[in-house]
C-alpha cells in the first residue's frame, strides 16, 4: 500500500512537471512581443484588429493569445483548426448582405461570419463563393473604393496577386513587383499593409508600390510591447504607432506629453519637433504604463492603477515627497480611471471612468467628487487633454475635438474623427 502511494505520488509529480513544461512551452511560443509571424490579420466588426497565429488568436494590440475556436468555433468543425490561411472583413456598402461580414479561408474552404455567427450554408468551397480565386491562399484584404477603382478584394498566393471585383466577380491578375510575398494582409485606418514574417510593408493597393520607409517591425507598430528591436526608431514608432495612447496632457507652458506603454512623446511649446523617451528616464517612480495624466499648477498628476504620482514640471521633473498616494485619498475617486484633464486656468479636474465623468474641485478641501455626468458617445476613452483649443478626446487611433467640457457632456453628435498619428503627431506614412 505504501509502495502504491509512493508510485502514485511520483506519477502525480511527473504529470505536474510535464504539464508545467507544456504550459511554459505554449506561452513561450505565443508571446507576440517575440516577433511572431501571423497567418492572417483582419479587423472585427468594431474595427479591432485580430491577429491569427496557428490555432490561436490575438485580439487588439495587447493581451494574451486565446484559442481561435473560442470565438469562431465552427472553424474547428471540419478539420482540426491548424491555422487560418487568410481573413478579411468585407467592405461593400452596396450589398448589405455582405457588408461587414468577416471571411476566413482554410485550405479550399471559406467561412463567412456576421455578428459572431457563421452564416447559413457556410463553409463553402472558395471556388463557389470567389470563382477564379485559388485554394491555400497566403493572404487577403478588402479594398473598397476609392482605395481600389472598384470595390474589390485582393488575394495573395505566393507572388500572384488577384483582384476580385465584388460586384461583377471579375478576377484580374496583377504583378506587384516591389512587394514581397505576403503571409498576411490588413487594411487599417484606410491604409494597406502586407505582413511577412515579423515585418510589414505599407503598400498602394492600386500599384503594389511600397513606401520607401518599409519594411518595419510589426511589433513596434501593431503590438504593445515593453521591449523593441535594438534598431527600433523610438521617435518614428511612437509618432506612427497604431496602438492607442494611455494618457496625454499639456503643461501650463503649453508643452505636450503623450504616454504609451513604456515611452512618451514630448512636444515643446513653439517647437514642433517631437522627442521620444522612456517613461523610466523621466518619471522613474512611475516606471511605465500610466492610465491618466493631467496638469495642475505646474505639476503633472499621473494616475496608475489606484495610485497617483505627482511631479513638479522641470528639467528634470521631480517627484513630490509623500507620493504615490491612493487616488481615492487625493481625488475622492476610486482608481483605476481611464482619462483625466483640466482646462486652462481652471481648478476643476475631470475624471473619466468608463462612461461617466466626475468633476473634482482641486481647491476644495477635502476634495470630493462633484457631479457625475454620462458621456454617451464613447464606450471607453483612452486619453483626454484640454488646452487653449478645447478638449481632445482620444479613442483608439482617433481623436475628437470638443470646445468645452459642457459641449463634451452634451455631445449628442460626434465631431469629425481625426487621426492621432497624422493630425496630432504629424506622421506622414
Ligand atoms: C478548441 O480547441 C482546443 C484545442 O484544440 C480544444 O481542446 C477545445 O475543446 C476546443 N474548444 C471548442 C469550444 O471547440
Ligand atoms: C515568392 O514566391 C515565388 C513563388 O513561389 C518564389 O519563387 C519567390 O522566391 C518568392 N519570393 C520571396 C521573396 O520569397
Ligand atoms: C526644438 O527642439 C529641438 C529638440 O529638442 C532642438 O534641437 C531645437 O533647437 C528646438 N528649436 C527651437 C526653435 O527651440
Ligand atoms: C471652471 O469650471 C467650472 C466647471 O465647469 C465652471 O463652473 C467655472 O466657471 C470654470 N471657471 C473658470 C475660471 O473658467
Amino acid at each position: 500500500m505504501k509502495l502504491l502511494a509512493h508510485i502514485l505520488c511520483l506519477c502525480l509529480a511527473l504529470a505536474l512537471t510535464w504539464a508545467q513544461s507544456q504550459e511554459a512551452h505554449t506561452s513561450a511560443v505565443l508571446d507576440r512581443c517575440q516577433g511572431l509571424e501571423m497567418d492572417a490579420v483582419t479587423v472585427n466588426e468594431e474595427g479591432i484588429p485580430y491577429f491569427f497565429r496557428g490555432d490561436h488568436l490575438f485580439k487588439g494590440f495587447h493581451g494574451k493569445a486565446e484559442l481561435s475556436n473560442e470565438s469562431f468555433s465552427e472553424l474547428d468543425d471540419h478539420h482540426h483548426l491548424g491555422h487560418v490561411d487568410a481573413a478579411f472583413r468585407m467592405h461593400y456598402e452596396d450589398s448589405p448582405s455582405e457588408h461587414d461580414h468577416i471571411f476566413f479561408f482554410l485550405d479550399h474552404k471559406v467561412f463567412s461570419y456576421y455578428q459572431h455567427k457563421l452564416e447559413d450554408g457556410y463553409p463553402k468551397d472558395i471556388s463557389e463563393v470567389f470563382p477564379g480565386i485559388p485554394e491555400h491562399l497566403d493572404a487577403a484584404v478588402e479594398c473598397p473604393k476609392p482605395g481600389c477603382d472598384e470595390d474589390s478584394v485582393i488575394f495573395f498566393k505566393e507572388d500572384d496577386i488577384y483582384f476580385y471585383d465584388v460586384k461583377t466577380k471579375a478576377v484580374e491578375k496583377k504583378d506587384f513587383e516591389s512587394m514581397p510575398n505576403c503571409t498576411s494582409a490588413f487594411r487599417f485606418m484606410e491604409h494597406f499593409y502586407c505582413f511577412r514574417g515579423h515585418v510589414f510593408y505599407k503598400f498602394d493597393p492600386k500599384t503594389g508600390q511600397v513606401h520607401e520607409k518599409y519594411p518595419k517591425e510589426a511589433r513596434d507598430y501593431f503590438m504593445r510591447c515593453s521591449k523593441f528591436s535594438d534598431d527600433s526608431d523610438h521617435l518614428d514608432r511612437e509618432r506612427c504607432s497604431r496602438v492607442h495612447l494611455d494618457a496625454i496632457t499639456s503643461d501650463d507652458a503649453g508643452n505636450m506629453y503623450a504616454f504609451r506603454g513604456h515611452h512618451f512623446l514630448r512636444e515643446d511649446e513653439g517647437n514642433d519637433t517631437l522627442r521620444a523617451d522612456t517613461i523610466e528616464s523621466a518619471f522613474k517612480e512611475l516606471h511605465s504604463e500610466v492610465d491618466a495624466v493631467f496638469t495642475y499648477e505646474d505639476h503633472l498628476y499621473m494616475i496608475k492603477d489606484d495610485q497617483i504620482f505627482v511631479y513638479k514640471v522641470g528639467e528634470p521633473h521631480t517627484h513630490l515627497e509623500g507620493y504615490p498616494k491612493p487616488v481615492k485619498e487625493e481625488l475622492g475617486i476610486e482608481g483605476p480611471i481611464d482619462a483625466a484633464f483640466i482646462c486652462n486656468d481652471n481648478h476643476t479636474a475631470y475624471i473619466i471612468k468608463g462612461q461617466s465623468m466626475h468633476s473634482v474641485d482641486l481647491k476644495a478641501s477635502p476634495r470630493v467628487p462633484g457631479s457625475e455626468e454620462q458621456i454617451s458617445p464613447f464606450k471607453k476613452v483612452d486619453a483626454a487633454m484640454c488646452d487653449s483649443e478645447g478638449i481632445k478626446v482620444i479613442v483608439g487611433n482617433h481623436f475628437y475635438h470638443f470646445a468645452s467640457p459642457k459641449v463634451f457632456i452634451a455631445g449628442r453628435s460626434l465631431p469629425e474623427q481625426q487621426k492621432v498619428s497624422l493630425q496630432l503627431f504629424g506622421c506622414d506614412h
